[in-house]
């Protein structure tokens, strides 16, 4: 491998994330040269469309529509991907690769669907696979689990990963917006898309946690082996009765070790307000990490965004250039595989503590009735507390359970919510607890 002194980036996708990538190649080429050891030179940029302002001016001659410019170019060693969505994006990654060149990268999107075919290619150009981005924003939450905590066994992650959902939730709970206002205020700061499906229904989460658990655990799971919801089915009613009783809401991806099985899930989860993830709050992301030689670890920062993203590529352009100049690339490996796991954990049996909230007639008997169907599939109640009595007909009550089946909480509420005196779909939220280890 050849030593070099001047490395050249091409960078196509001139987005919201390009913009702070070029900017920082441009006003910030000491730091970048300082870490790196060599000087890093922005040589192209493409784009399908110009015209639109970015406030960066581009030196004449960098911009360009056609990706061949930046293949083609020997003088570019470093490809920065920043288009989003799966094609042409893997083409374009794939065809970098295959012609000897680095590629830095921010999309999750991509990696969660075919990181092994990209990771295979890299090791056959013998180049290297930058995704810090992808995860976290700029949180170097990947560099930690790679590099800072690799001799560890780690037995948990726990990510609030998507700044979009954490920010909807904040606001219903801080302002009692319902989800629809939140969601409209989300997207009047900018911190949601205009079409937010990916963020709210929990896919976003979900293709960072196949990221999280390939480094985390050497585990490469599919986003069909994770078990994904949302959080638009969330009212401000339990936001409420969870605070009352000491907890949050919170949009959580999790990825951790129990009895020699891995579970992997994203979902709306009951936080003590005691725990580390308890107070990440707004569009801010936090990461908690749990490994045996380190405890528990909180990485928190902003998730998204131009420069906190951007902060995570160019750290990665820098790792790279480096090794270039030292002459030492490093080829991507999974993270070590845990042995302690033999397998993925179904979700029907996974066990947690439940908020439960019922929505049933106010008349003697009815709460018994539901104890006896919870008892009847080993549920057993920790409290329950009934809302709003006065003269209202149909009245909240809420319950939290001891640890459950997923199986027998799925099968008790099916027989509870056809009970005639339950007047709506029952709601039940996981919690979850900090490891004390
Ligand atoms: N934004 C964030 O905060 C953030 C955070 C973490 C990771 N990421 C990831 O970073 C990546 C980029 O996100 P972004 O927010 O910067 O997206 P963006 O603002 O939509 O930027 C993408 C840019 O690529 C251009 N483009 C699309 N297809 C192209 C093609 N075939 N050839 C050349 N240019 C093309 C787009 O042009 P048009 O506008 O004309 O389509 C747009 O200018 C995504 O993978 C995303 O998941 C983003």
């Amino acid at each position: 491998m050849s030593v070099r002194s001047r490395i050249g980036v091409g960078l196509v996708g001139f987005g919201t994330v390009g913009t702070g990538v070029a900017r920082g190649l441009l006003q910030r080429s000491r730091i970048l040269r300082h870490s790196a050891g060599s000087r890093i030179v922005l040589r192209r940029v493409c784009d399908q469309d110009f015209r639109r302002s970015r406030g960066l001016r581009l030196p004449a001659g960098l911009a360009t529509t056609d990706p061949a410019k930046i293949l083609r170019d020997p003088d570019i060693q470093i490809v920065v991907e920043l288009i989003g969505g799966i094609e042409p994006a893997k083409t374009f990654i794939k065809e970098a690769l295959r012609r000897g060149k680095h590629v830095v990268t921010a999309n999750k999107a991509l990696l969660a669907e075919a990181s092994q075919e990209l990771f295979t290619e890299a090791r056959k150009a013998n180049v290297e696979l930058g995704f810090e981005a992808s995860v976290g924003g700029g949180i170097p939450i990947l560099k930690a689990l790679r590099e800072g905590l690799l001799a560890n066994h780690l037995d948990a992650i726990l990510g609030i990963v998507n700044g979009t959902s954490n920010y909807i939730l904040t606001q219903m709970r801080e302002k009692s917006l319902s989800f629809h206002e939140a969601l409209l205020e989300a997207k009047r700061h900018g911190y949601a898309e205009r079409n937010p499906t990916l963020d709210i229904s929990g896919t976003d989460a979900a293709h960072k946690l196949v990221i999280l658990t390939l480094l985390g655990f050497g585990r490469q799971v599919r986003l069909s082996d994770i078990h994904i919801e949302g959080i638009s089915a969330l009212s401000n009613a339990d936001i409420e009765y969870a605070d009352e009783l000491g907890y949050c809401i919170k949009p959580l991806a999790i990825a951790k070790e129990v009895d020699h099985e891995l579970e992997v899930r994203v979902h709306p989860t009951l936080l003590a307000k005691s725990h580390l993830l308890a107070n990440v709050d707004g569009v801010y992301n936090g990461i908690y990490v749990h490994g045996d030689l380190v405890g528990a670890q909180l990485f928190y920062g902003r998730g998204a965004g131009q420069n906190p993203t951007a902060s995570a590529v160019l750290s990665d352009i820098a790792d790279i250039a480096r090794r270039l100049a030292q002459g030492a690339v490093r080829t991507f490996r999974i993270g070590y595989p845990n042995q302690r796991i033999l397998r993925l954990r179904r979700m029907d049996a996974i066990e947690s503590r439940y908020y439960m909230r019922f929505q049933v007639i106010d008349k003697p008997g009815v709460l018994a009735r539901i104890a006896g169907v919870l008892g009847r599939h080993h549920i057993s109640i920790a409290s329950v507390h009934q809302k709003e009595r006065r003269f209202a007909r149909v009245v909240p009550v809420v319950m939290m359970t001891h640890d459950a089946k997923e199986a027998n909480v799925r099968r008790a509420l099916a027989a509870i919510d056809r009970m005639g005196v339950v007047k709506s779909h029952t709601v039940a939220i996981r919690t979850e607890a900090p490891r004390v280890k």
